[in-house]
């Protein structure tokens, strides 16, 4: 086939009749409530597309949202192997027939070893509850609380083999109240999320992100 004719295939021609890149096939991750899909799932994320929710927990109330919107769901549990390669190439084996695109971790609430980021090098995106690099792992709004800062915030990011440690594709701030708790950060700081996170899956599906070495 002559290249112009597969260039055009690829692209697609929007309503307004300009050319579109093709959709990028986006698989979430969870295992808990899913809020962060729920906000993927409203937003507009155009080019990217979710065609997978991926949990770990057969119990996620985040299949449920994605039933909700149609959206094919795959669970594995991590319980019973002996190890998180064992199980990741498990999950690699599911995933593969899919022609996954992009990943993000929305409460995925297990780390992802090198075998697995290494397989989908540079296309793995997660949100996390403070501003990287302070506070990474978990219970990041406590963590701020103790430590008394005044701002703090989320990050979206890509995964690379550190825990949160990898190059930042957007961060919001949020202040910290005198009379906060855990609870009432914690819910500011998602607020945020629902805003940035969307659009950094956009932005990276856009190809507008692109990671330099
Ligand atoms: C979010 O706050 C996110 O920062 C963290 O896990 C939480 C997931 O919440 N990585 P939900 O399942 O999206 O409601």
């Amino acid at each position: 086939m002559h290249v112009c004719v597969l260039f055009f295939l690829v692209l697609g021609i929007n309503s307004k009749g300009s050319f579109m890149a093709a959709k990028k096939r986006l698989c979430v991750f969870v295992s808990g409530s899913g809020t962060n899909l729920q906000a993927m799932l409203d937003a507009d994320i155009e080019p990217a597309e979710i065609v997978l929710v991926f949990s770990n927990n057969p119990e996620a109330y985040a299949l449920e949202r994605a039933r909700n919107h149609n959206i094919p769901t795959e669970v594995i549990s991590h319980k019973g192997y002996g190890t998180r390669e064992e199980y990741e190439e498990d999950i690699i084996r599911v995933l593969e027939p899919q022609n996954i695109d992009l990943i993000a971790l929305a409460g995925f609430m297990r780390i992802l070893s090198p075998l697995f980021v290494r397989h989908y090098k540079n296309k793995i995106l997660n949100i996390h509850p403070a501003l990287l690099p302070s506070f990474p792992g978990i219970h990041s709004a406590r963590q701020a609380l103790e430590y008394g800062v005044k701002f703090t915030g989320c990050t979206a990011h890509f995964v690379d083999e550190g825990v949160d440690t990898g190059p930042i594709i957007q961060q919001s701030v949020v202040k910290v109240l005198e009379d906060d708790t855990e609870d009432s950060l914690q819910e500011r700081i998602q607020q945020e999320e629902y805003r940035i996170y969307p659009e950094a899956v956009r932005m990276v599906a856009e190809g507008k992100i692109r990671l330099k070495d």
